[in-house]
């Protein structure tokens, strides 16, 4: 058993749901002094928790330096306006259909070309680190734009505890498979489960975080609860929700949108305002709440982060890598 599995397994954090507020803290606090003790060692001295009610505050969130200055989108905008095929391929489907969703418990399977593998619960997995507020820029491939104050852990962190082996070059993700849970993987739209990956230099950048919440609160289903990729520098696409296996690989893994439509979504999927999808143009975006006719903005390369990651992309075709 790894990491402080063996001290948290028999502590059932998960039910705050159905426990008063106050014994839920109580319990919180239980559960940061077992973490302290089994990773004063190995981690920081301080941990997250996650409990899993609706618009609960997440505690202990460090505001980072890594934000953008720009004002977010309001709390409705972020979870009325979303992209999420498991639940429907309107917009407007993830935010009525993934309410009934459990995301409790949940949990993770590493998998591959790493020392530490196994399956983790969500807490153990979570809580050795520091919850973050990132304020990113968030770019969809259909030339949309919103500013998204996620909440989330650096993935770097979370791949440093796991061990990578020097022959781990790409990390591969799936969401949950679960027609019974998800009702649109009914529907043939995709080929399910959900998959994305990133070279591991770009999981290990520090851009990239894991999200486990917005605005604060825990993550709301229509986002991709209980925790989701976020790849700033990337269309949306990549930031693959509700995520159940991190599989470290030495072959580029296949990607969902990839599998579907090779031509209009390459694996890298770097916002790019030169190189256009075959449909339309990727040089403006529209900025999502900024009224009935949303204004129409010039796209960055690397949606505005090309100062942090353009490096990692020395040398390669970015027309021919889109
Ligand atoms: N992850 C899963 N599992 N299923 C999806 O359909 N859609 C992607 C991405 N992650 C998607 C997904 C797309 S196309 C976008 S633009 C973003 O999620 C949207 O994230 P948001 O709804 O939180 O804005």
């Amino acid at each position: 058993m790894t990491y402080r599995k063996k001290i948290l397994k028999d502590i059932k954090i998960l039910s705050s749901e159905i426990t008063p507020r106050s014994a839920y803290l109580n319990r919180r606090e239980l559960l940061r002094t077992s973490a302290a003790a089994a990773a004063a060692v190995a981690f920081p001295a301080s941990s997250a928790t996650l409990p899993n009610q609706r618009g609960t505050k997440l505690d202990g969130v460090n505001k980072s330096p890594l934000s953008t200055d720009t004002a977010p989108n309001s709390y409705e905008d972020i979870t009325s306006y979303n992209n999420f095929y498991e639940f429907g391929t309107g917009k407007d489907d993830p935010v009525r259909n993934a309410q009934e969703f459990e995301p409790r418990p949940w949990s993770l399977e590493i998998t591959g070309e790493a020392e530490e593998t196994g399956t983790f619960n969500l807490e153990d997995f979570i809580s050795p680190h520091t919850l973050e507020e990132r304020i990113y820029r968030f770019r969809c491939v259909e030339a949309w734009s919103m500013v998204i104050p996620w909440v989330g852990i650096p993935l770097a962190d979370i791949i440093k505890r796991h061990k990578p082996l020097s022959s781990a070059k790409y990390v591969a993700f799936e969401t949950l498979h679960d027609p019974s849970r998800m009702p649109g993987q009914r529907s043939r739209v995709l080929q399910w489960p959900y998959r994305e990956g990133l070279t591991i230099a770009e999981a290990m950048h520090p851009l990239t975080i894991l999200a486990v919440g917005l605005y604060g609160e825990v993550l709301p289903n229509q986002n991709g609860a209980p925790i989701r990729l976020i790849v700033p520098w990337k269309y949306g696409f990549k930031g693959i929700k509700s995520i159940v296996k991190i599989h470290f690989t030495e072959q580029q893994p296949e990607t969902s949108w990839n599998i579907s439509a090779a031509r209009e979504y390459g694996f890298y999927a770097n916002v790019n305002p030169a190189v256009s999808h075959p449909r339309w143009s990727q040089a403006r975006e529209r900025a999502i709440g900024t009224g009935l006719f949303a204004s129409r903005i010039d796209t960055l390369p690397f949606n505005g982060y090309a100062d942090q990651v353009a490096d990692l992309y020395s040398g390669l075709d970015l027309r021919r890598n889109f």
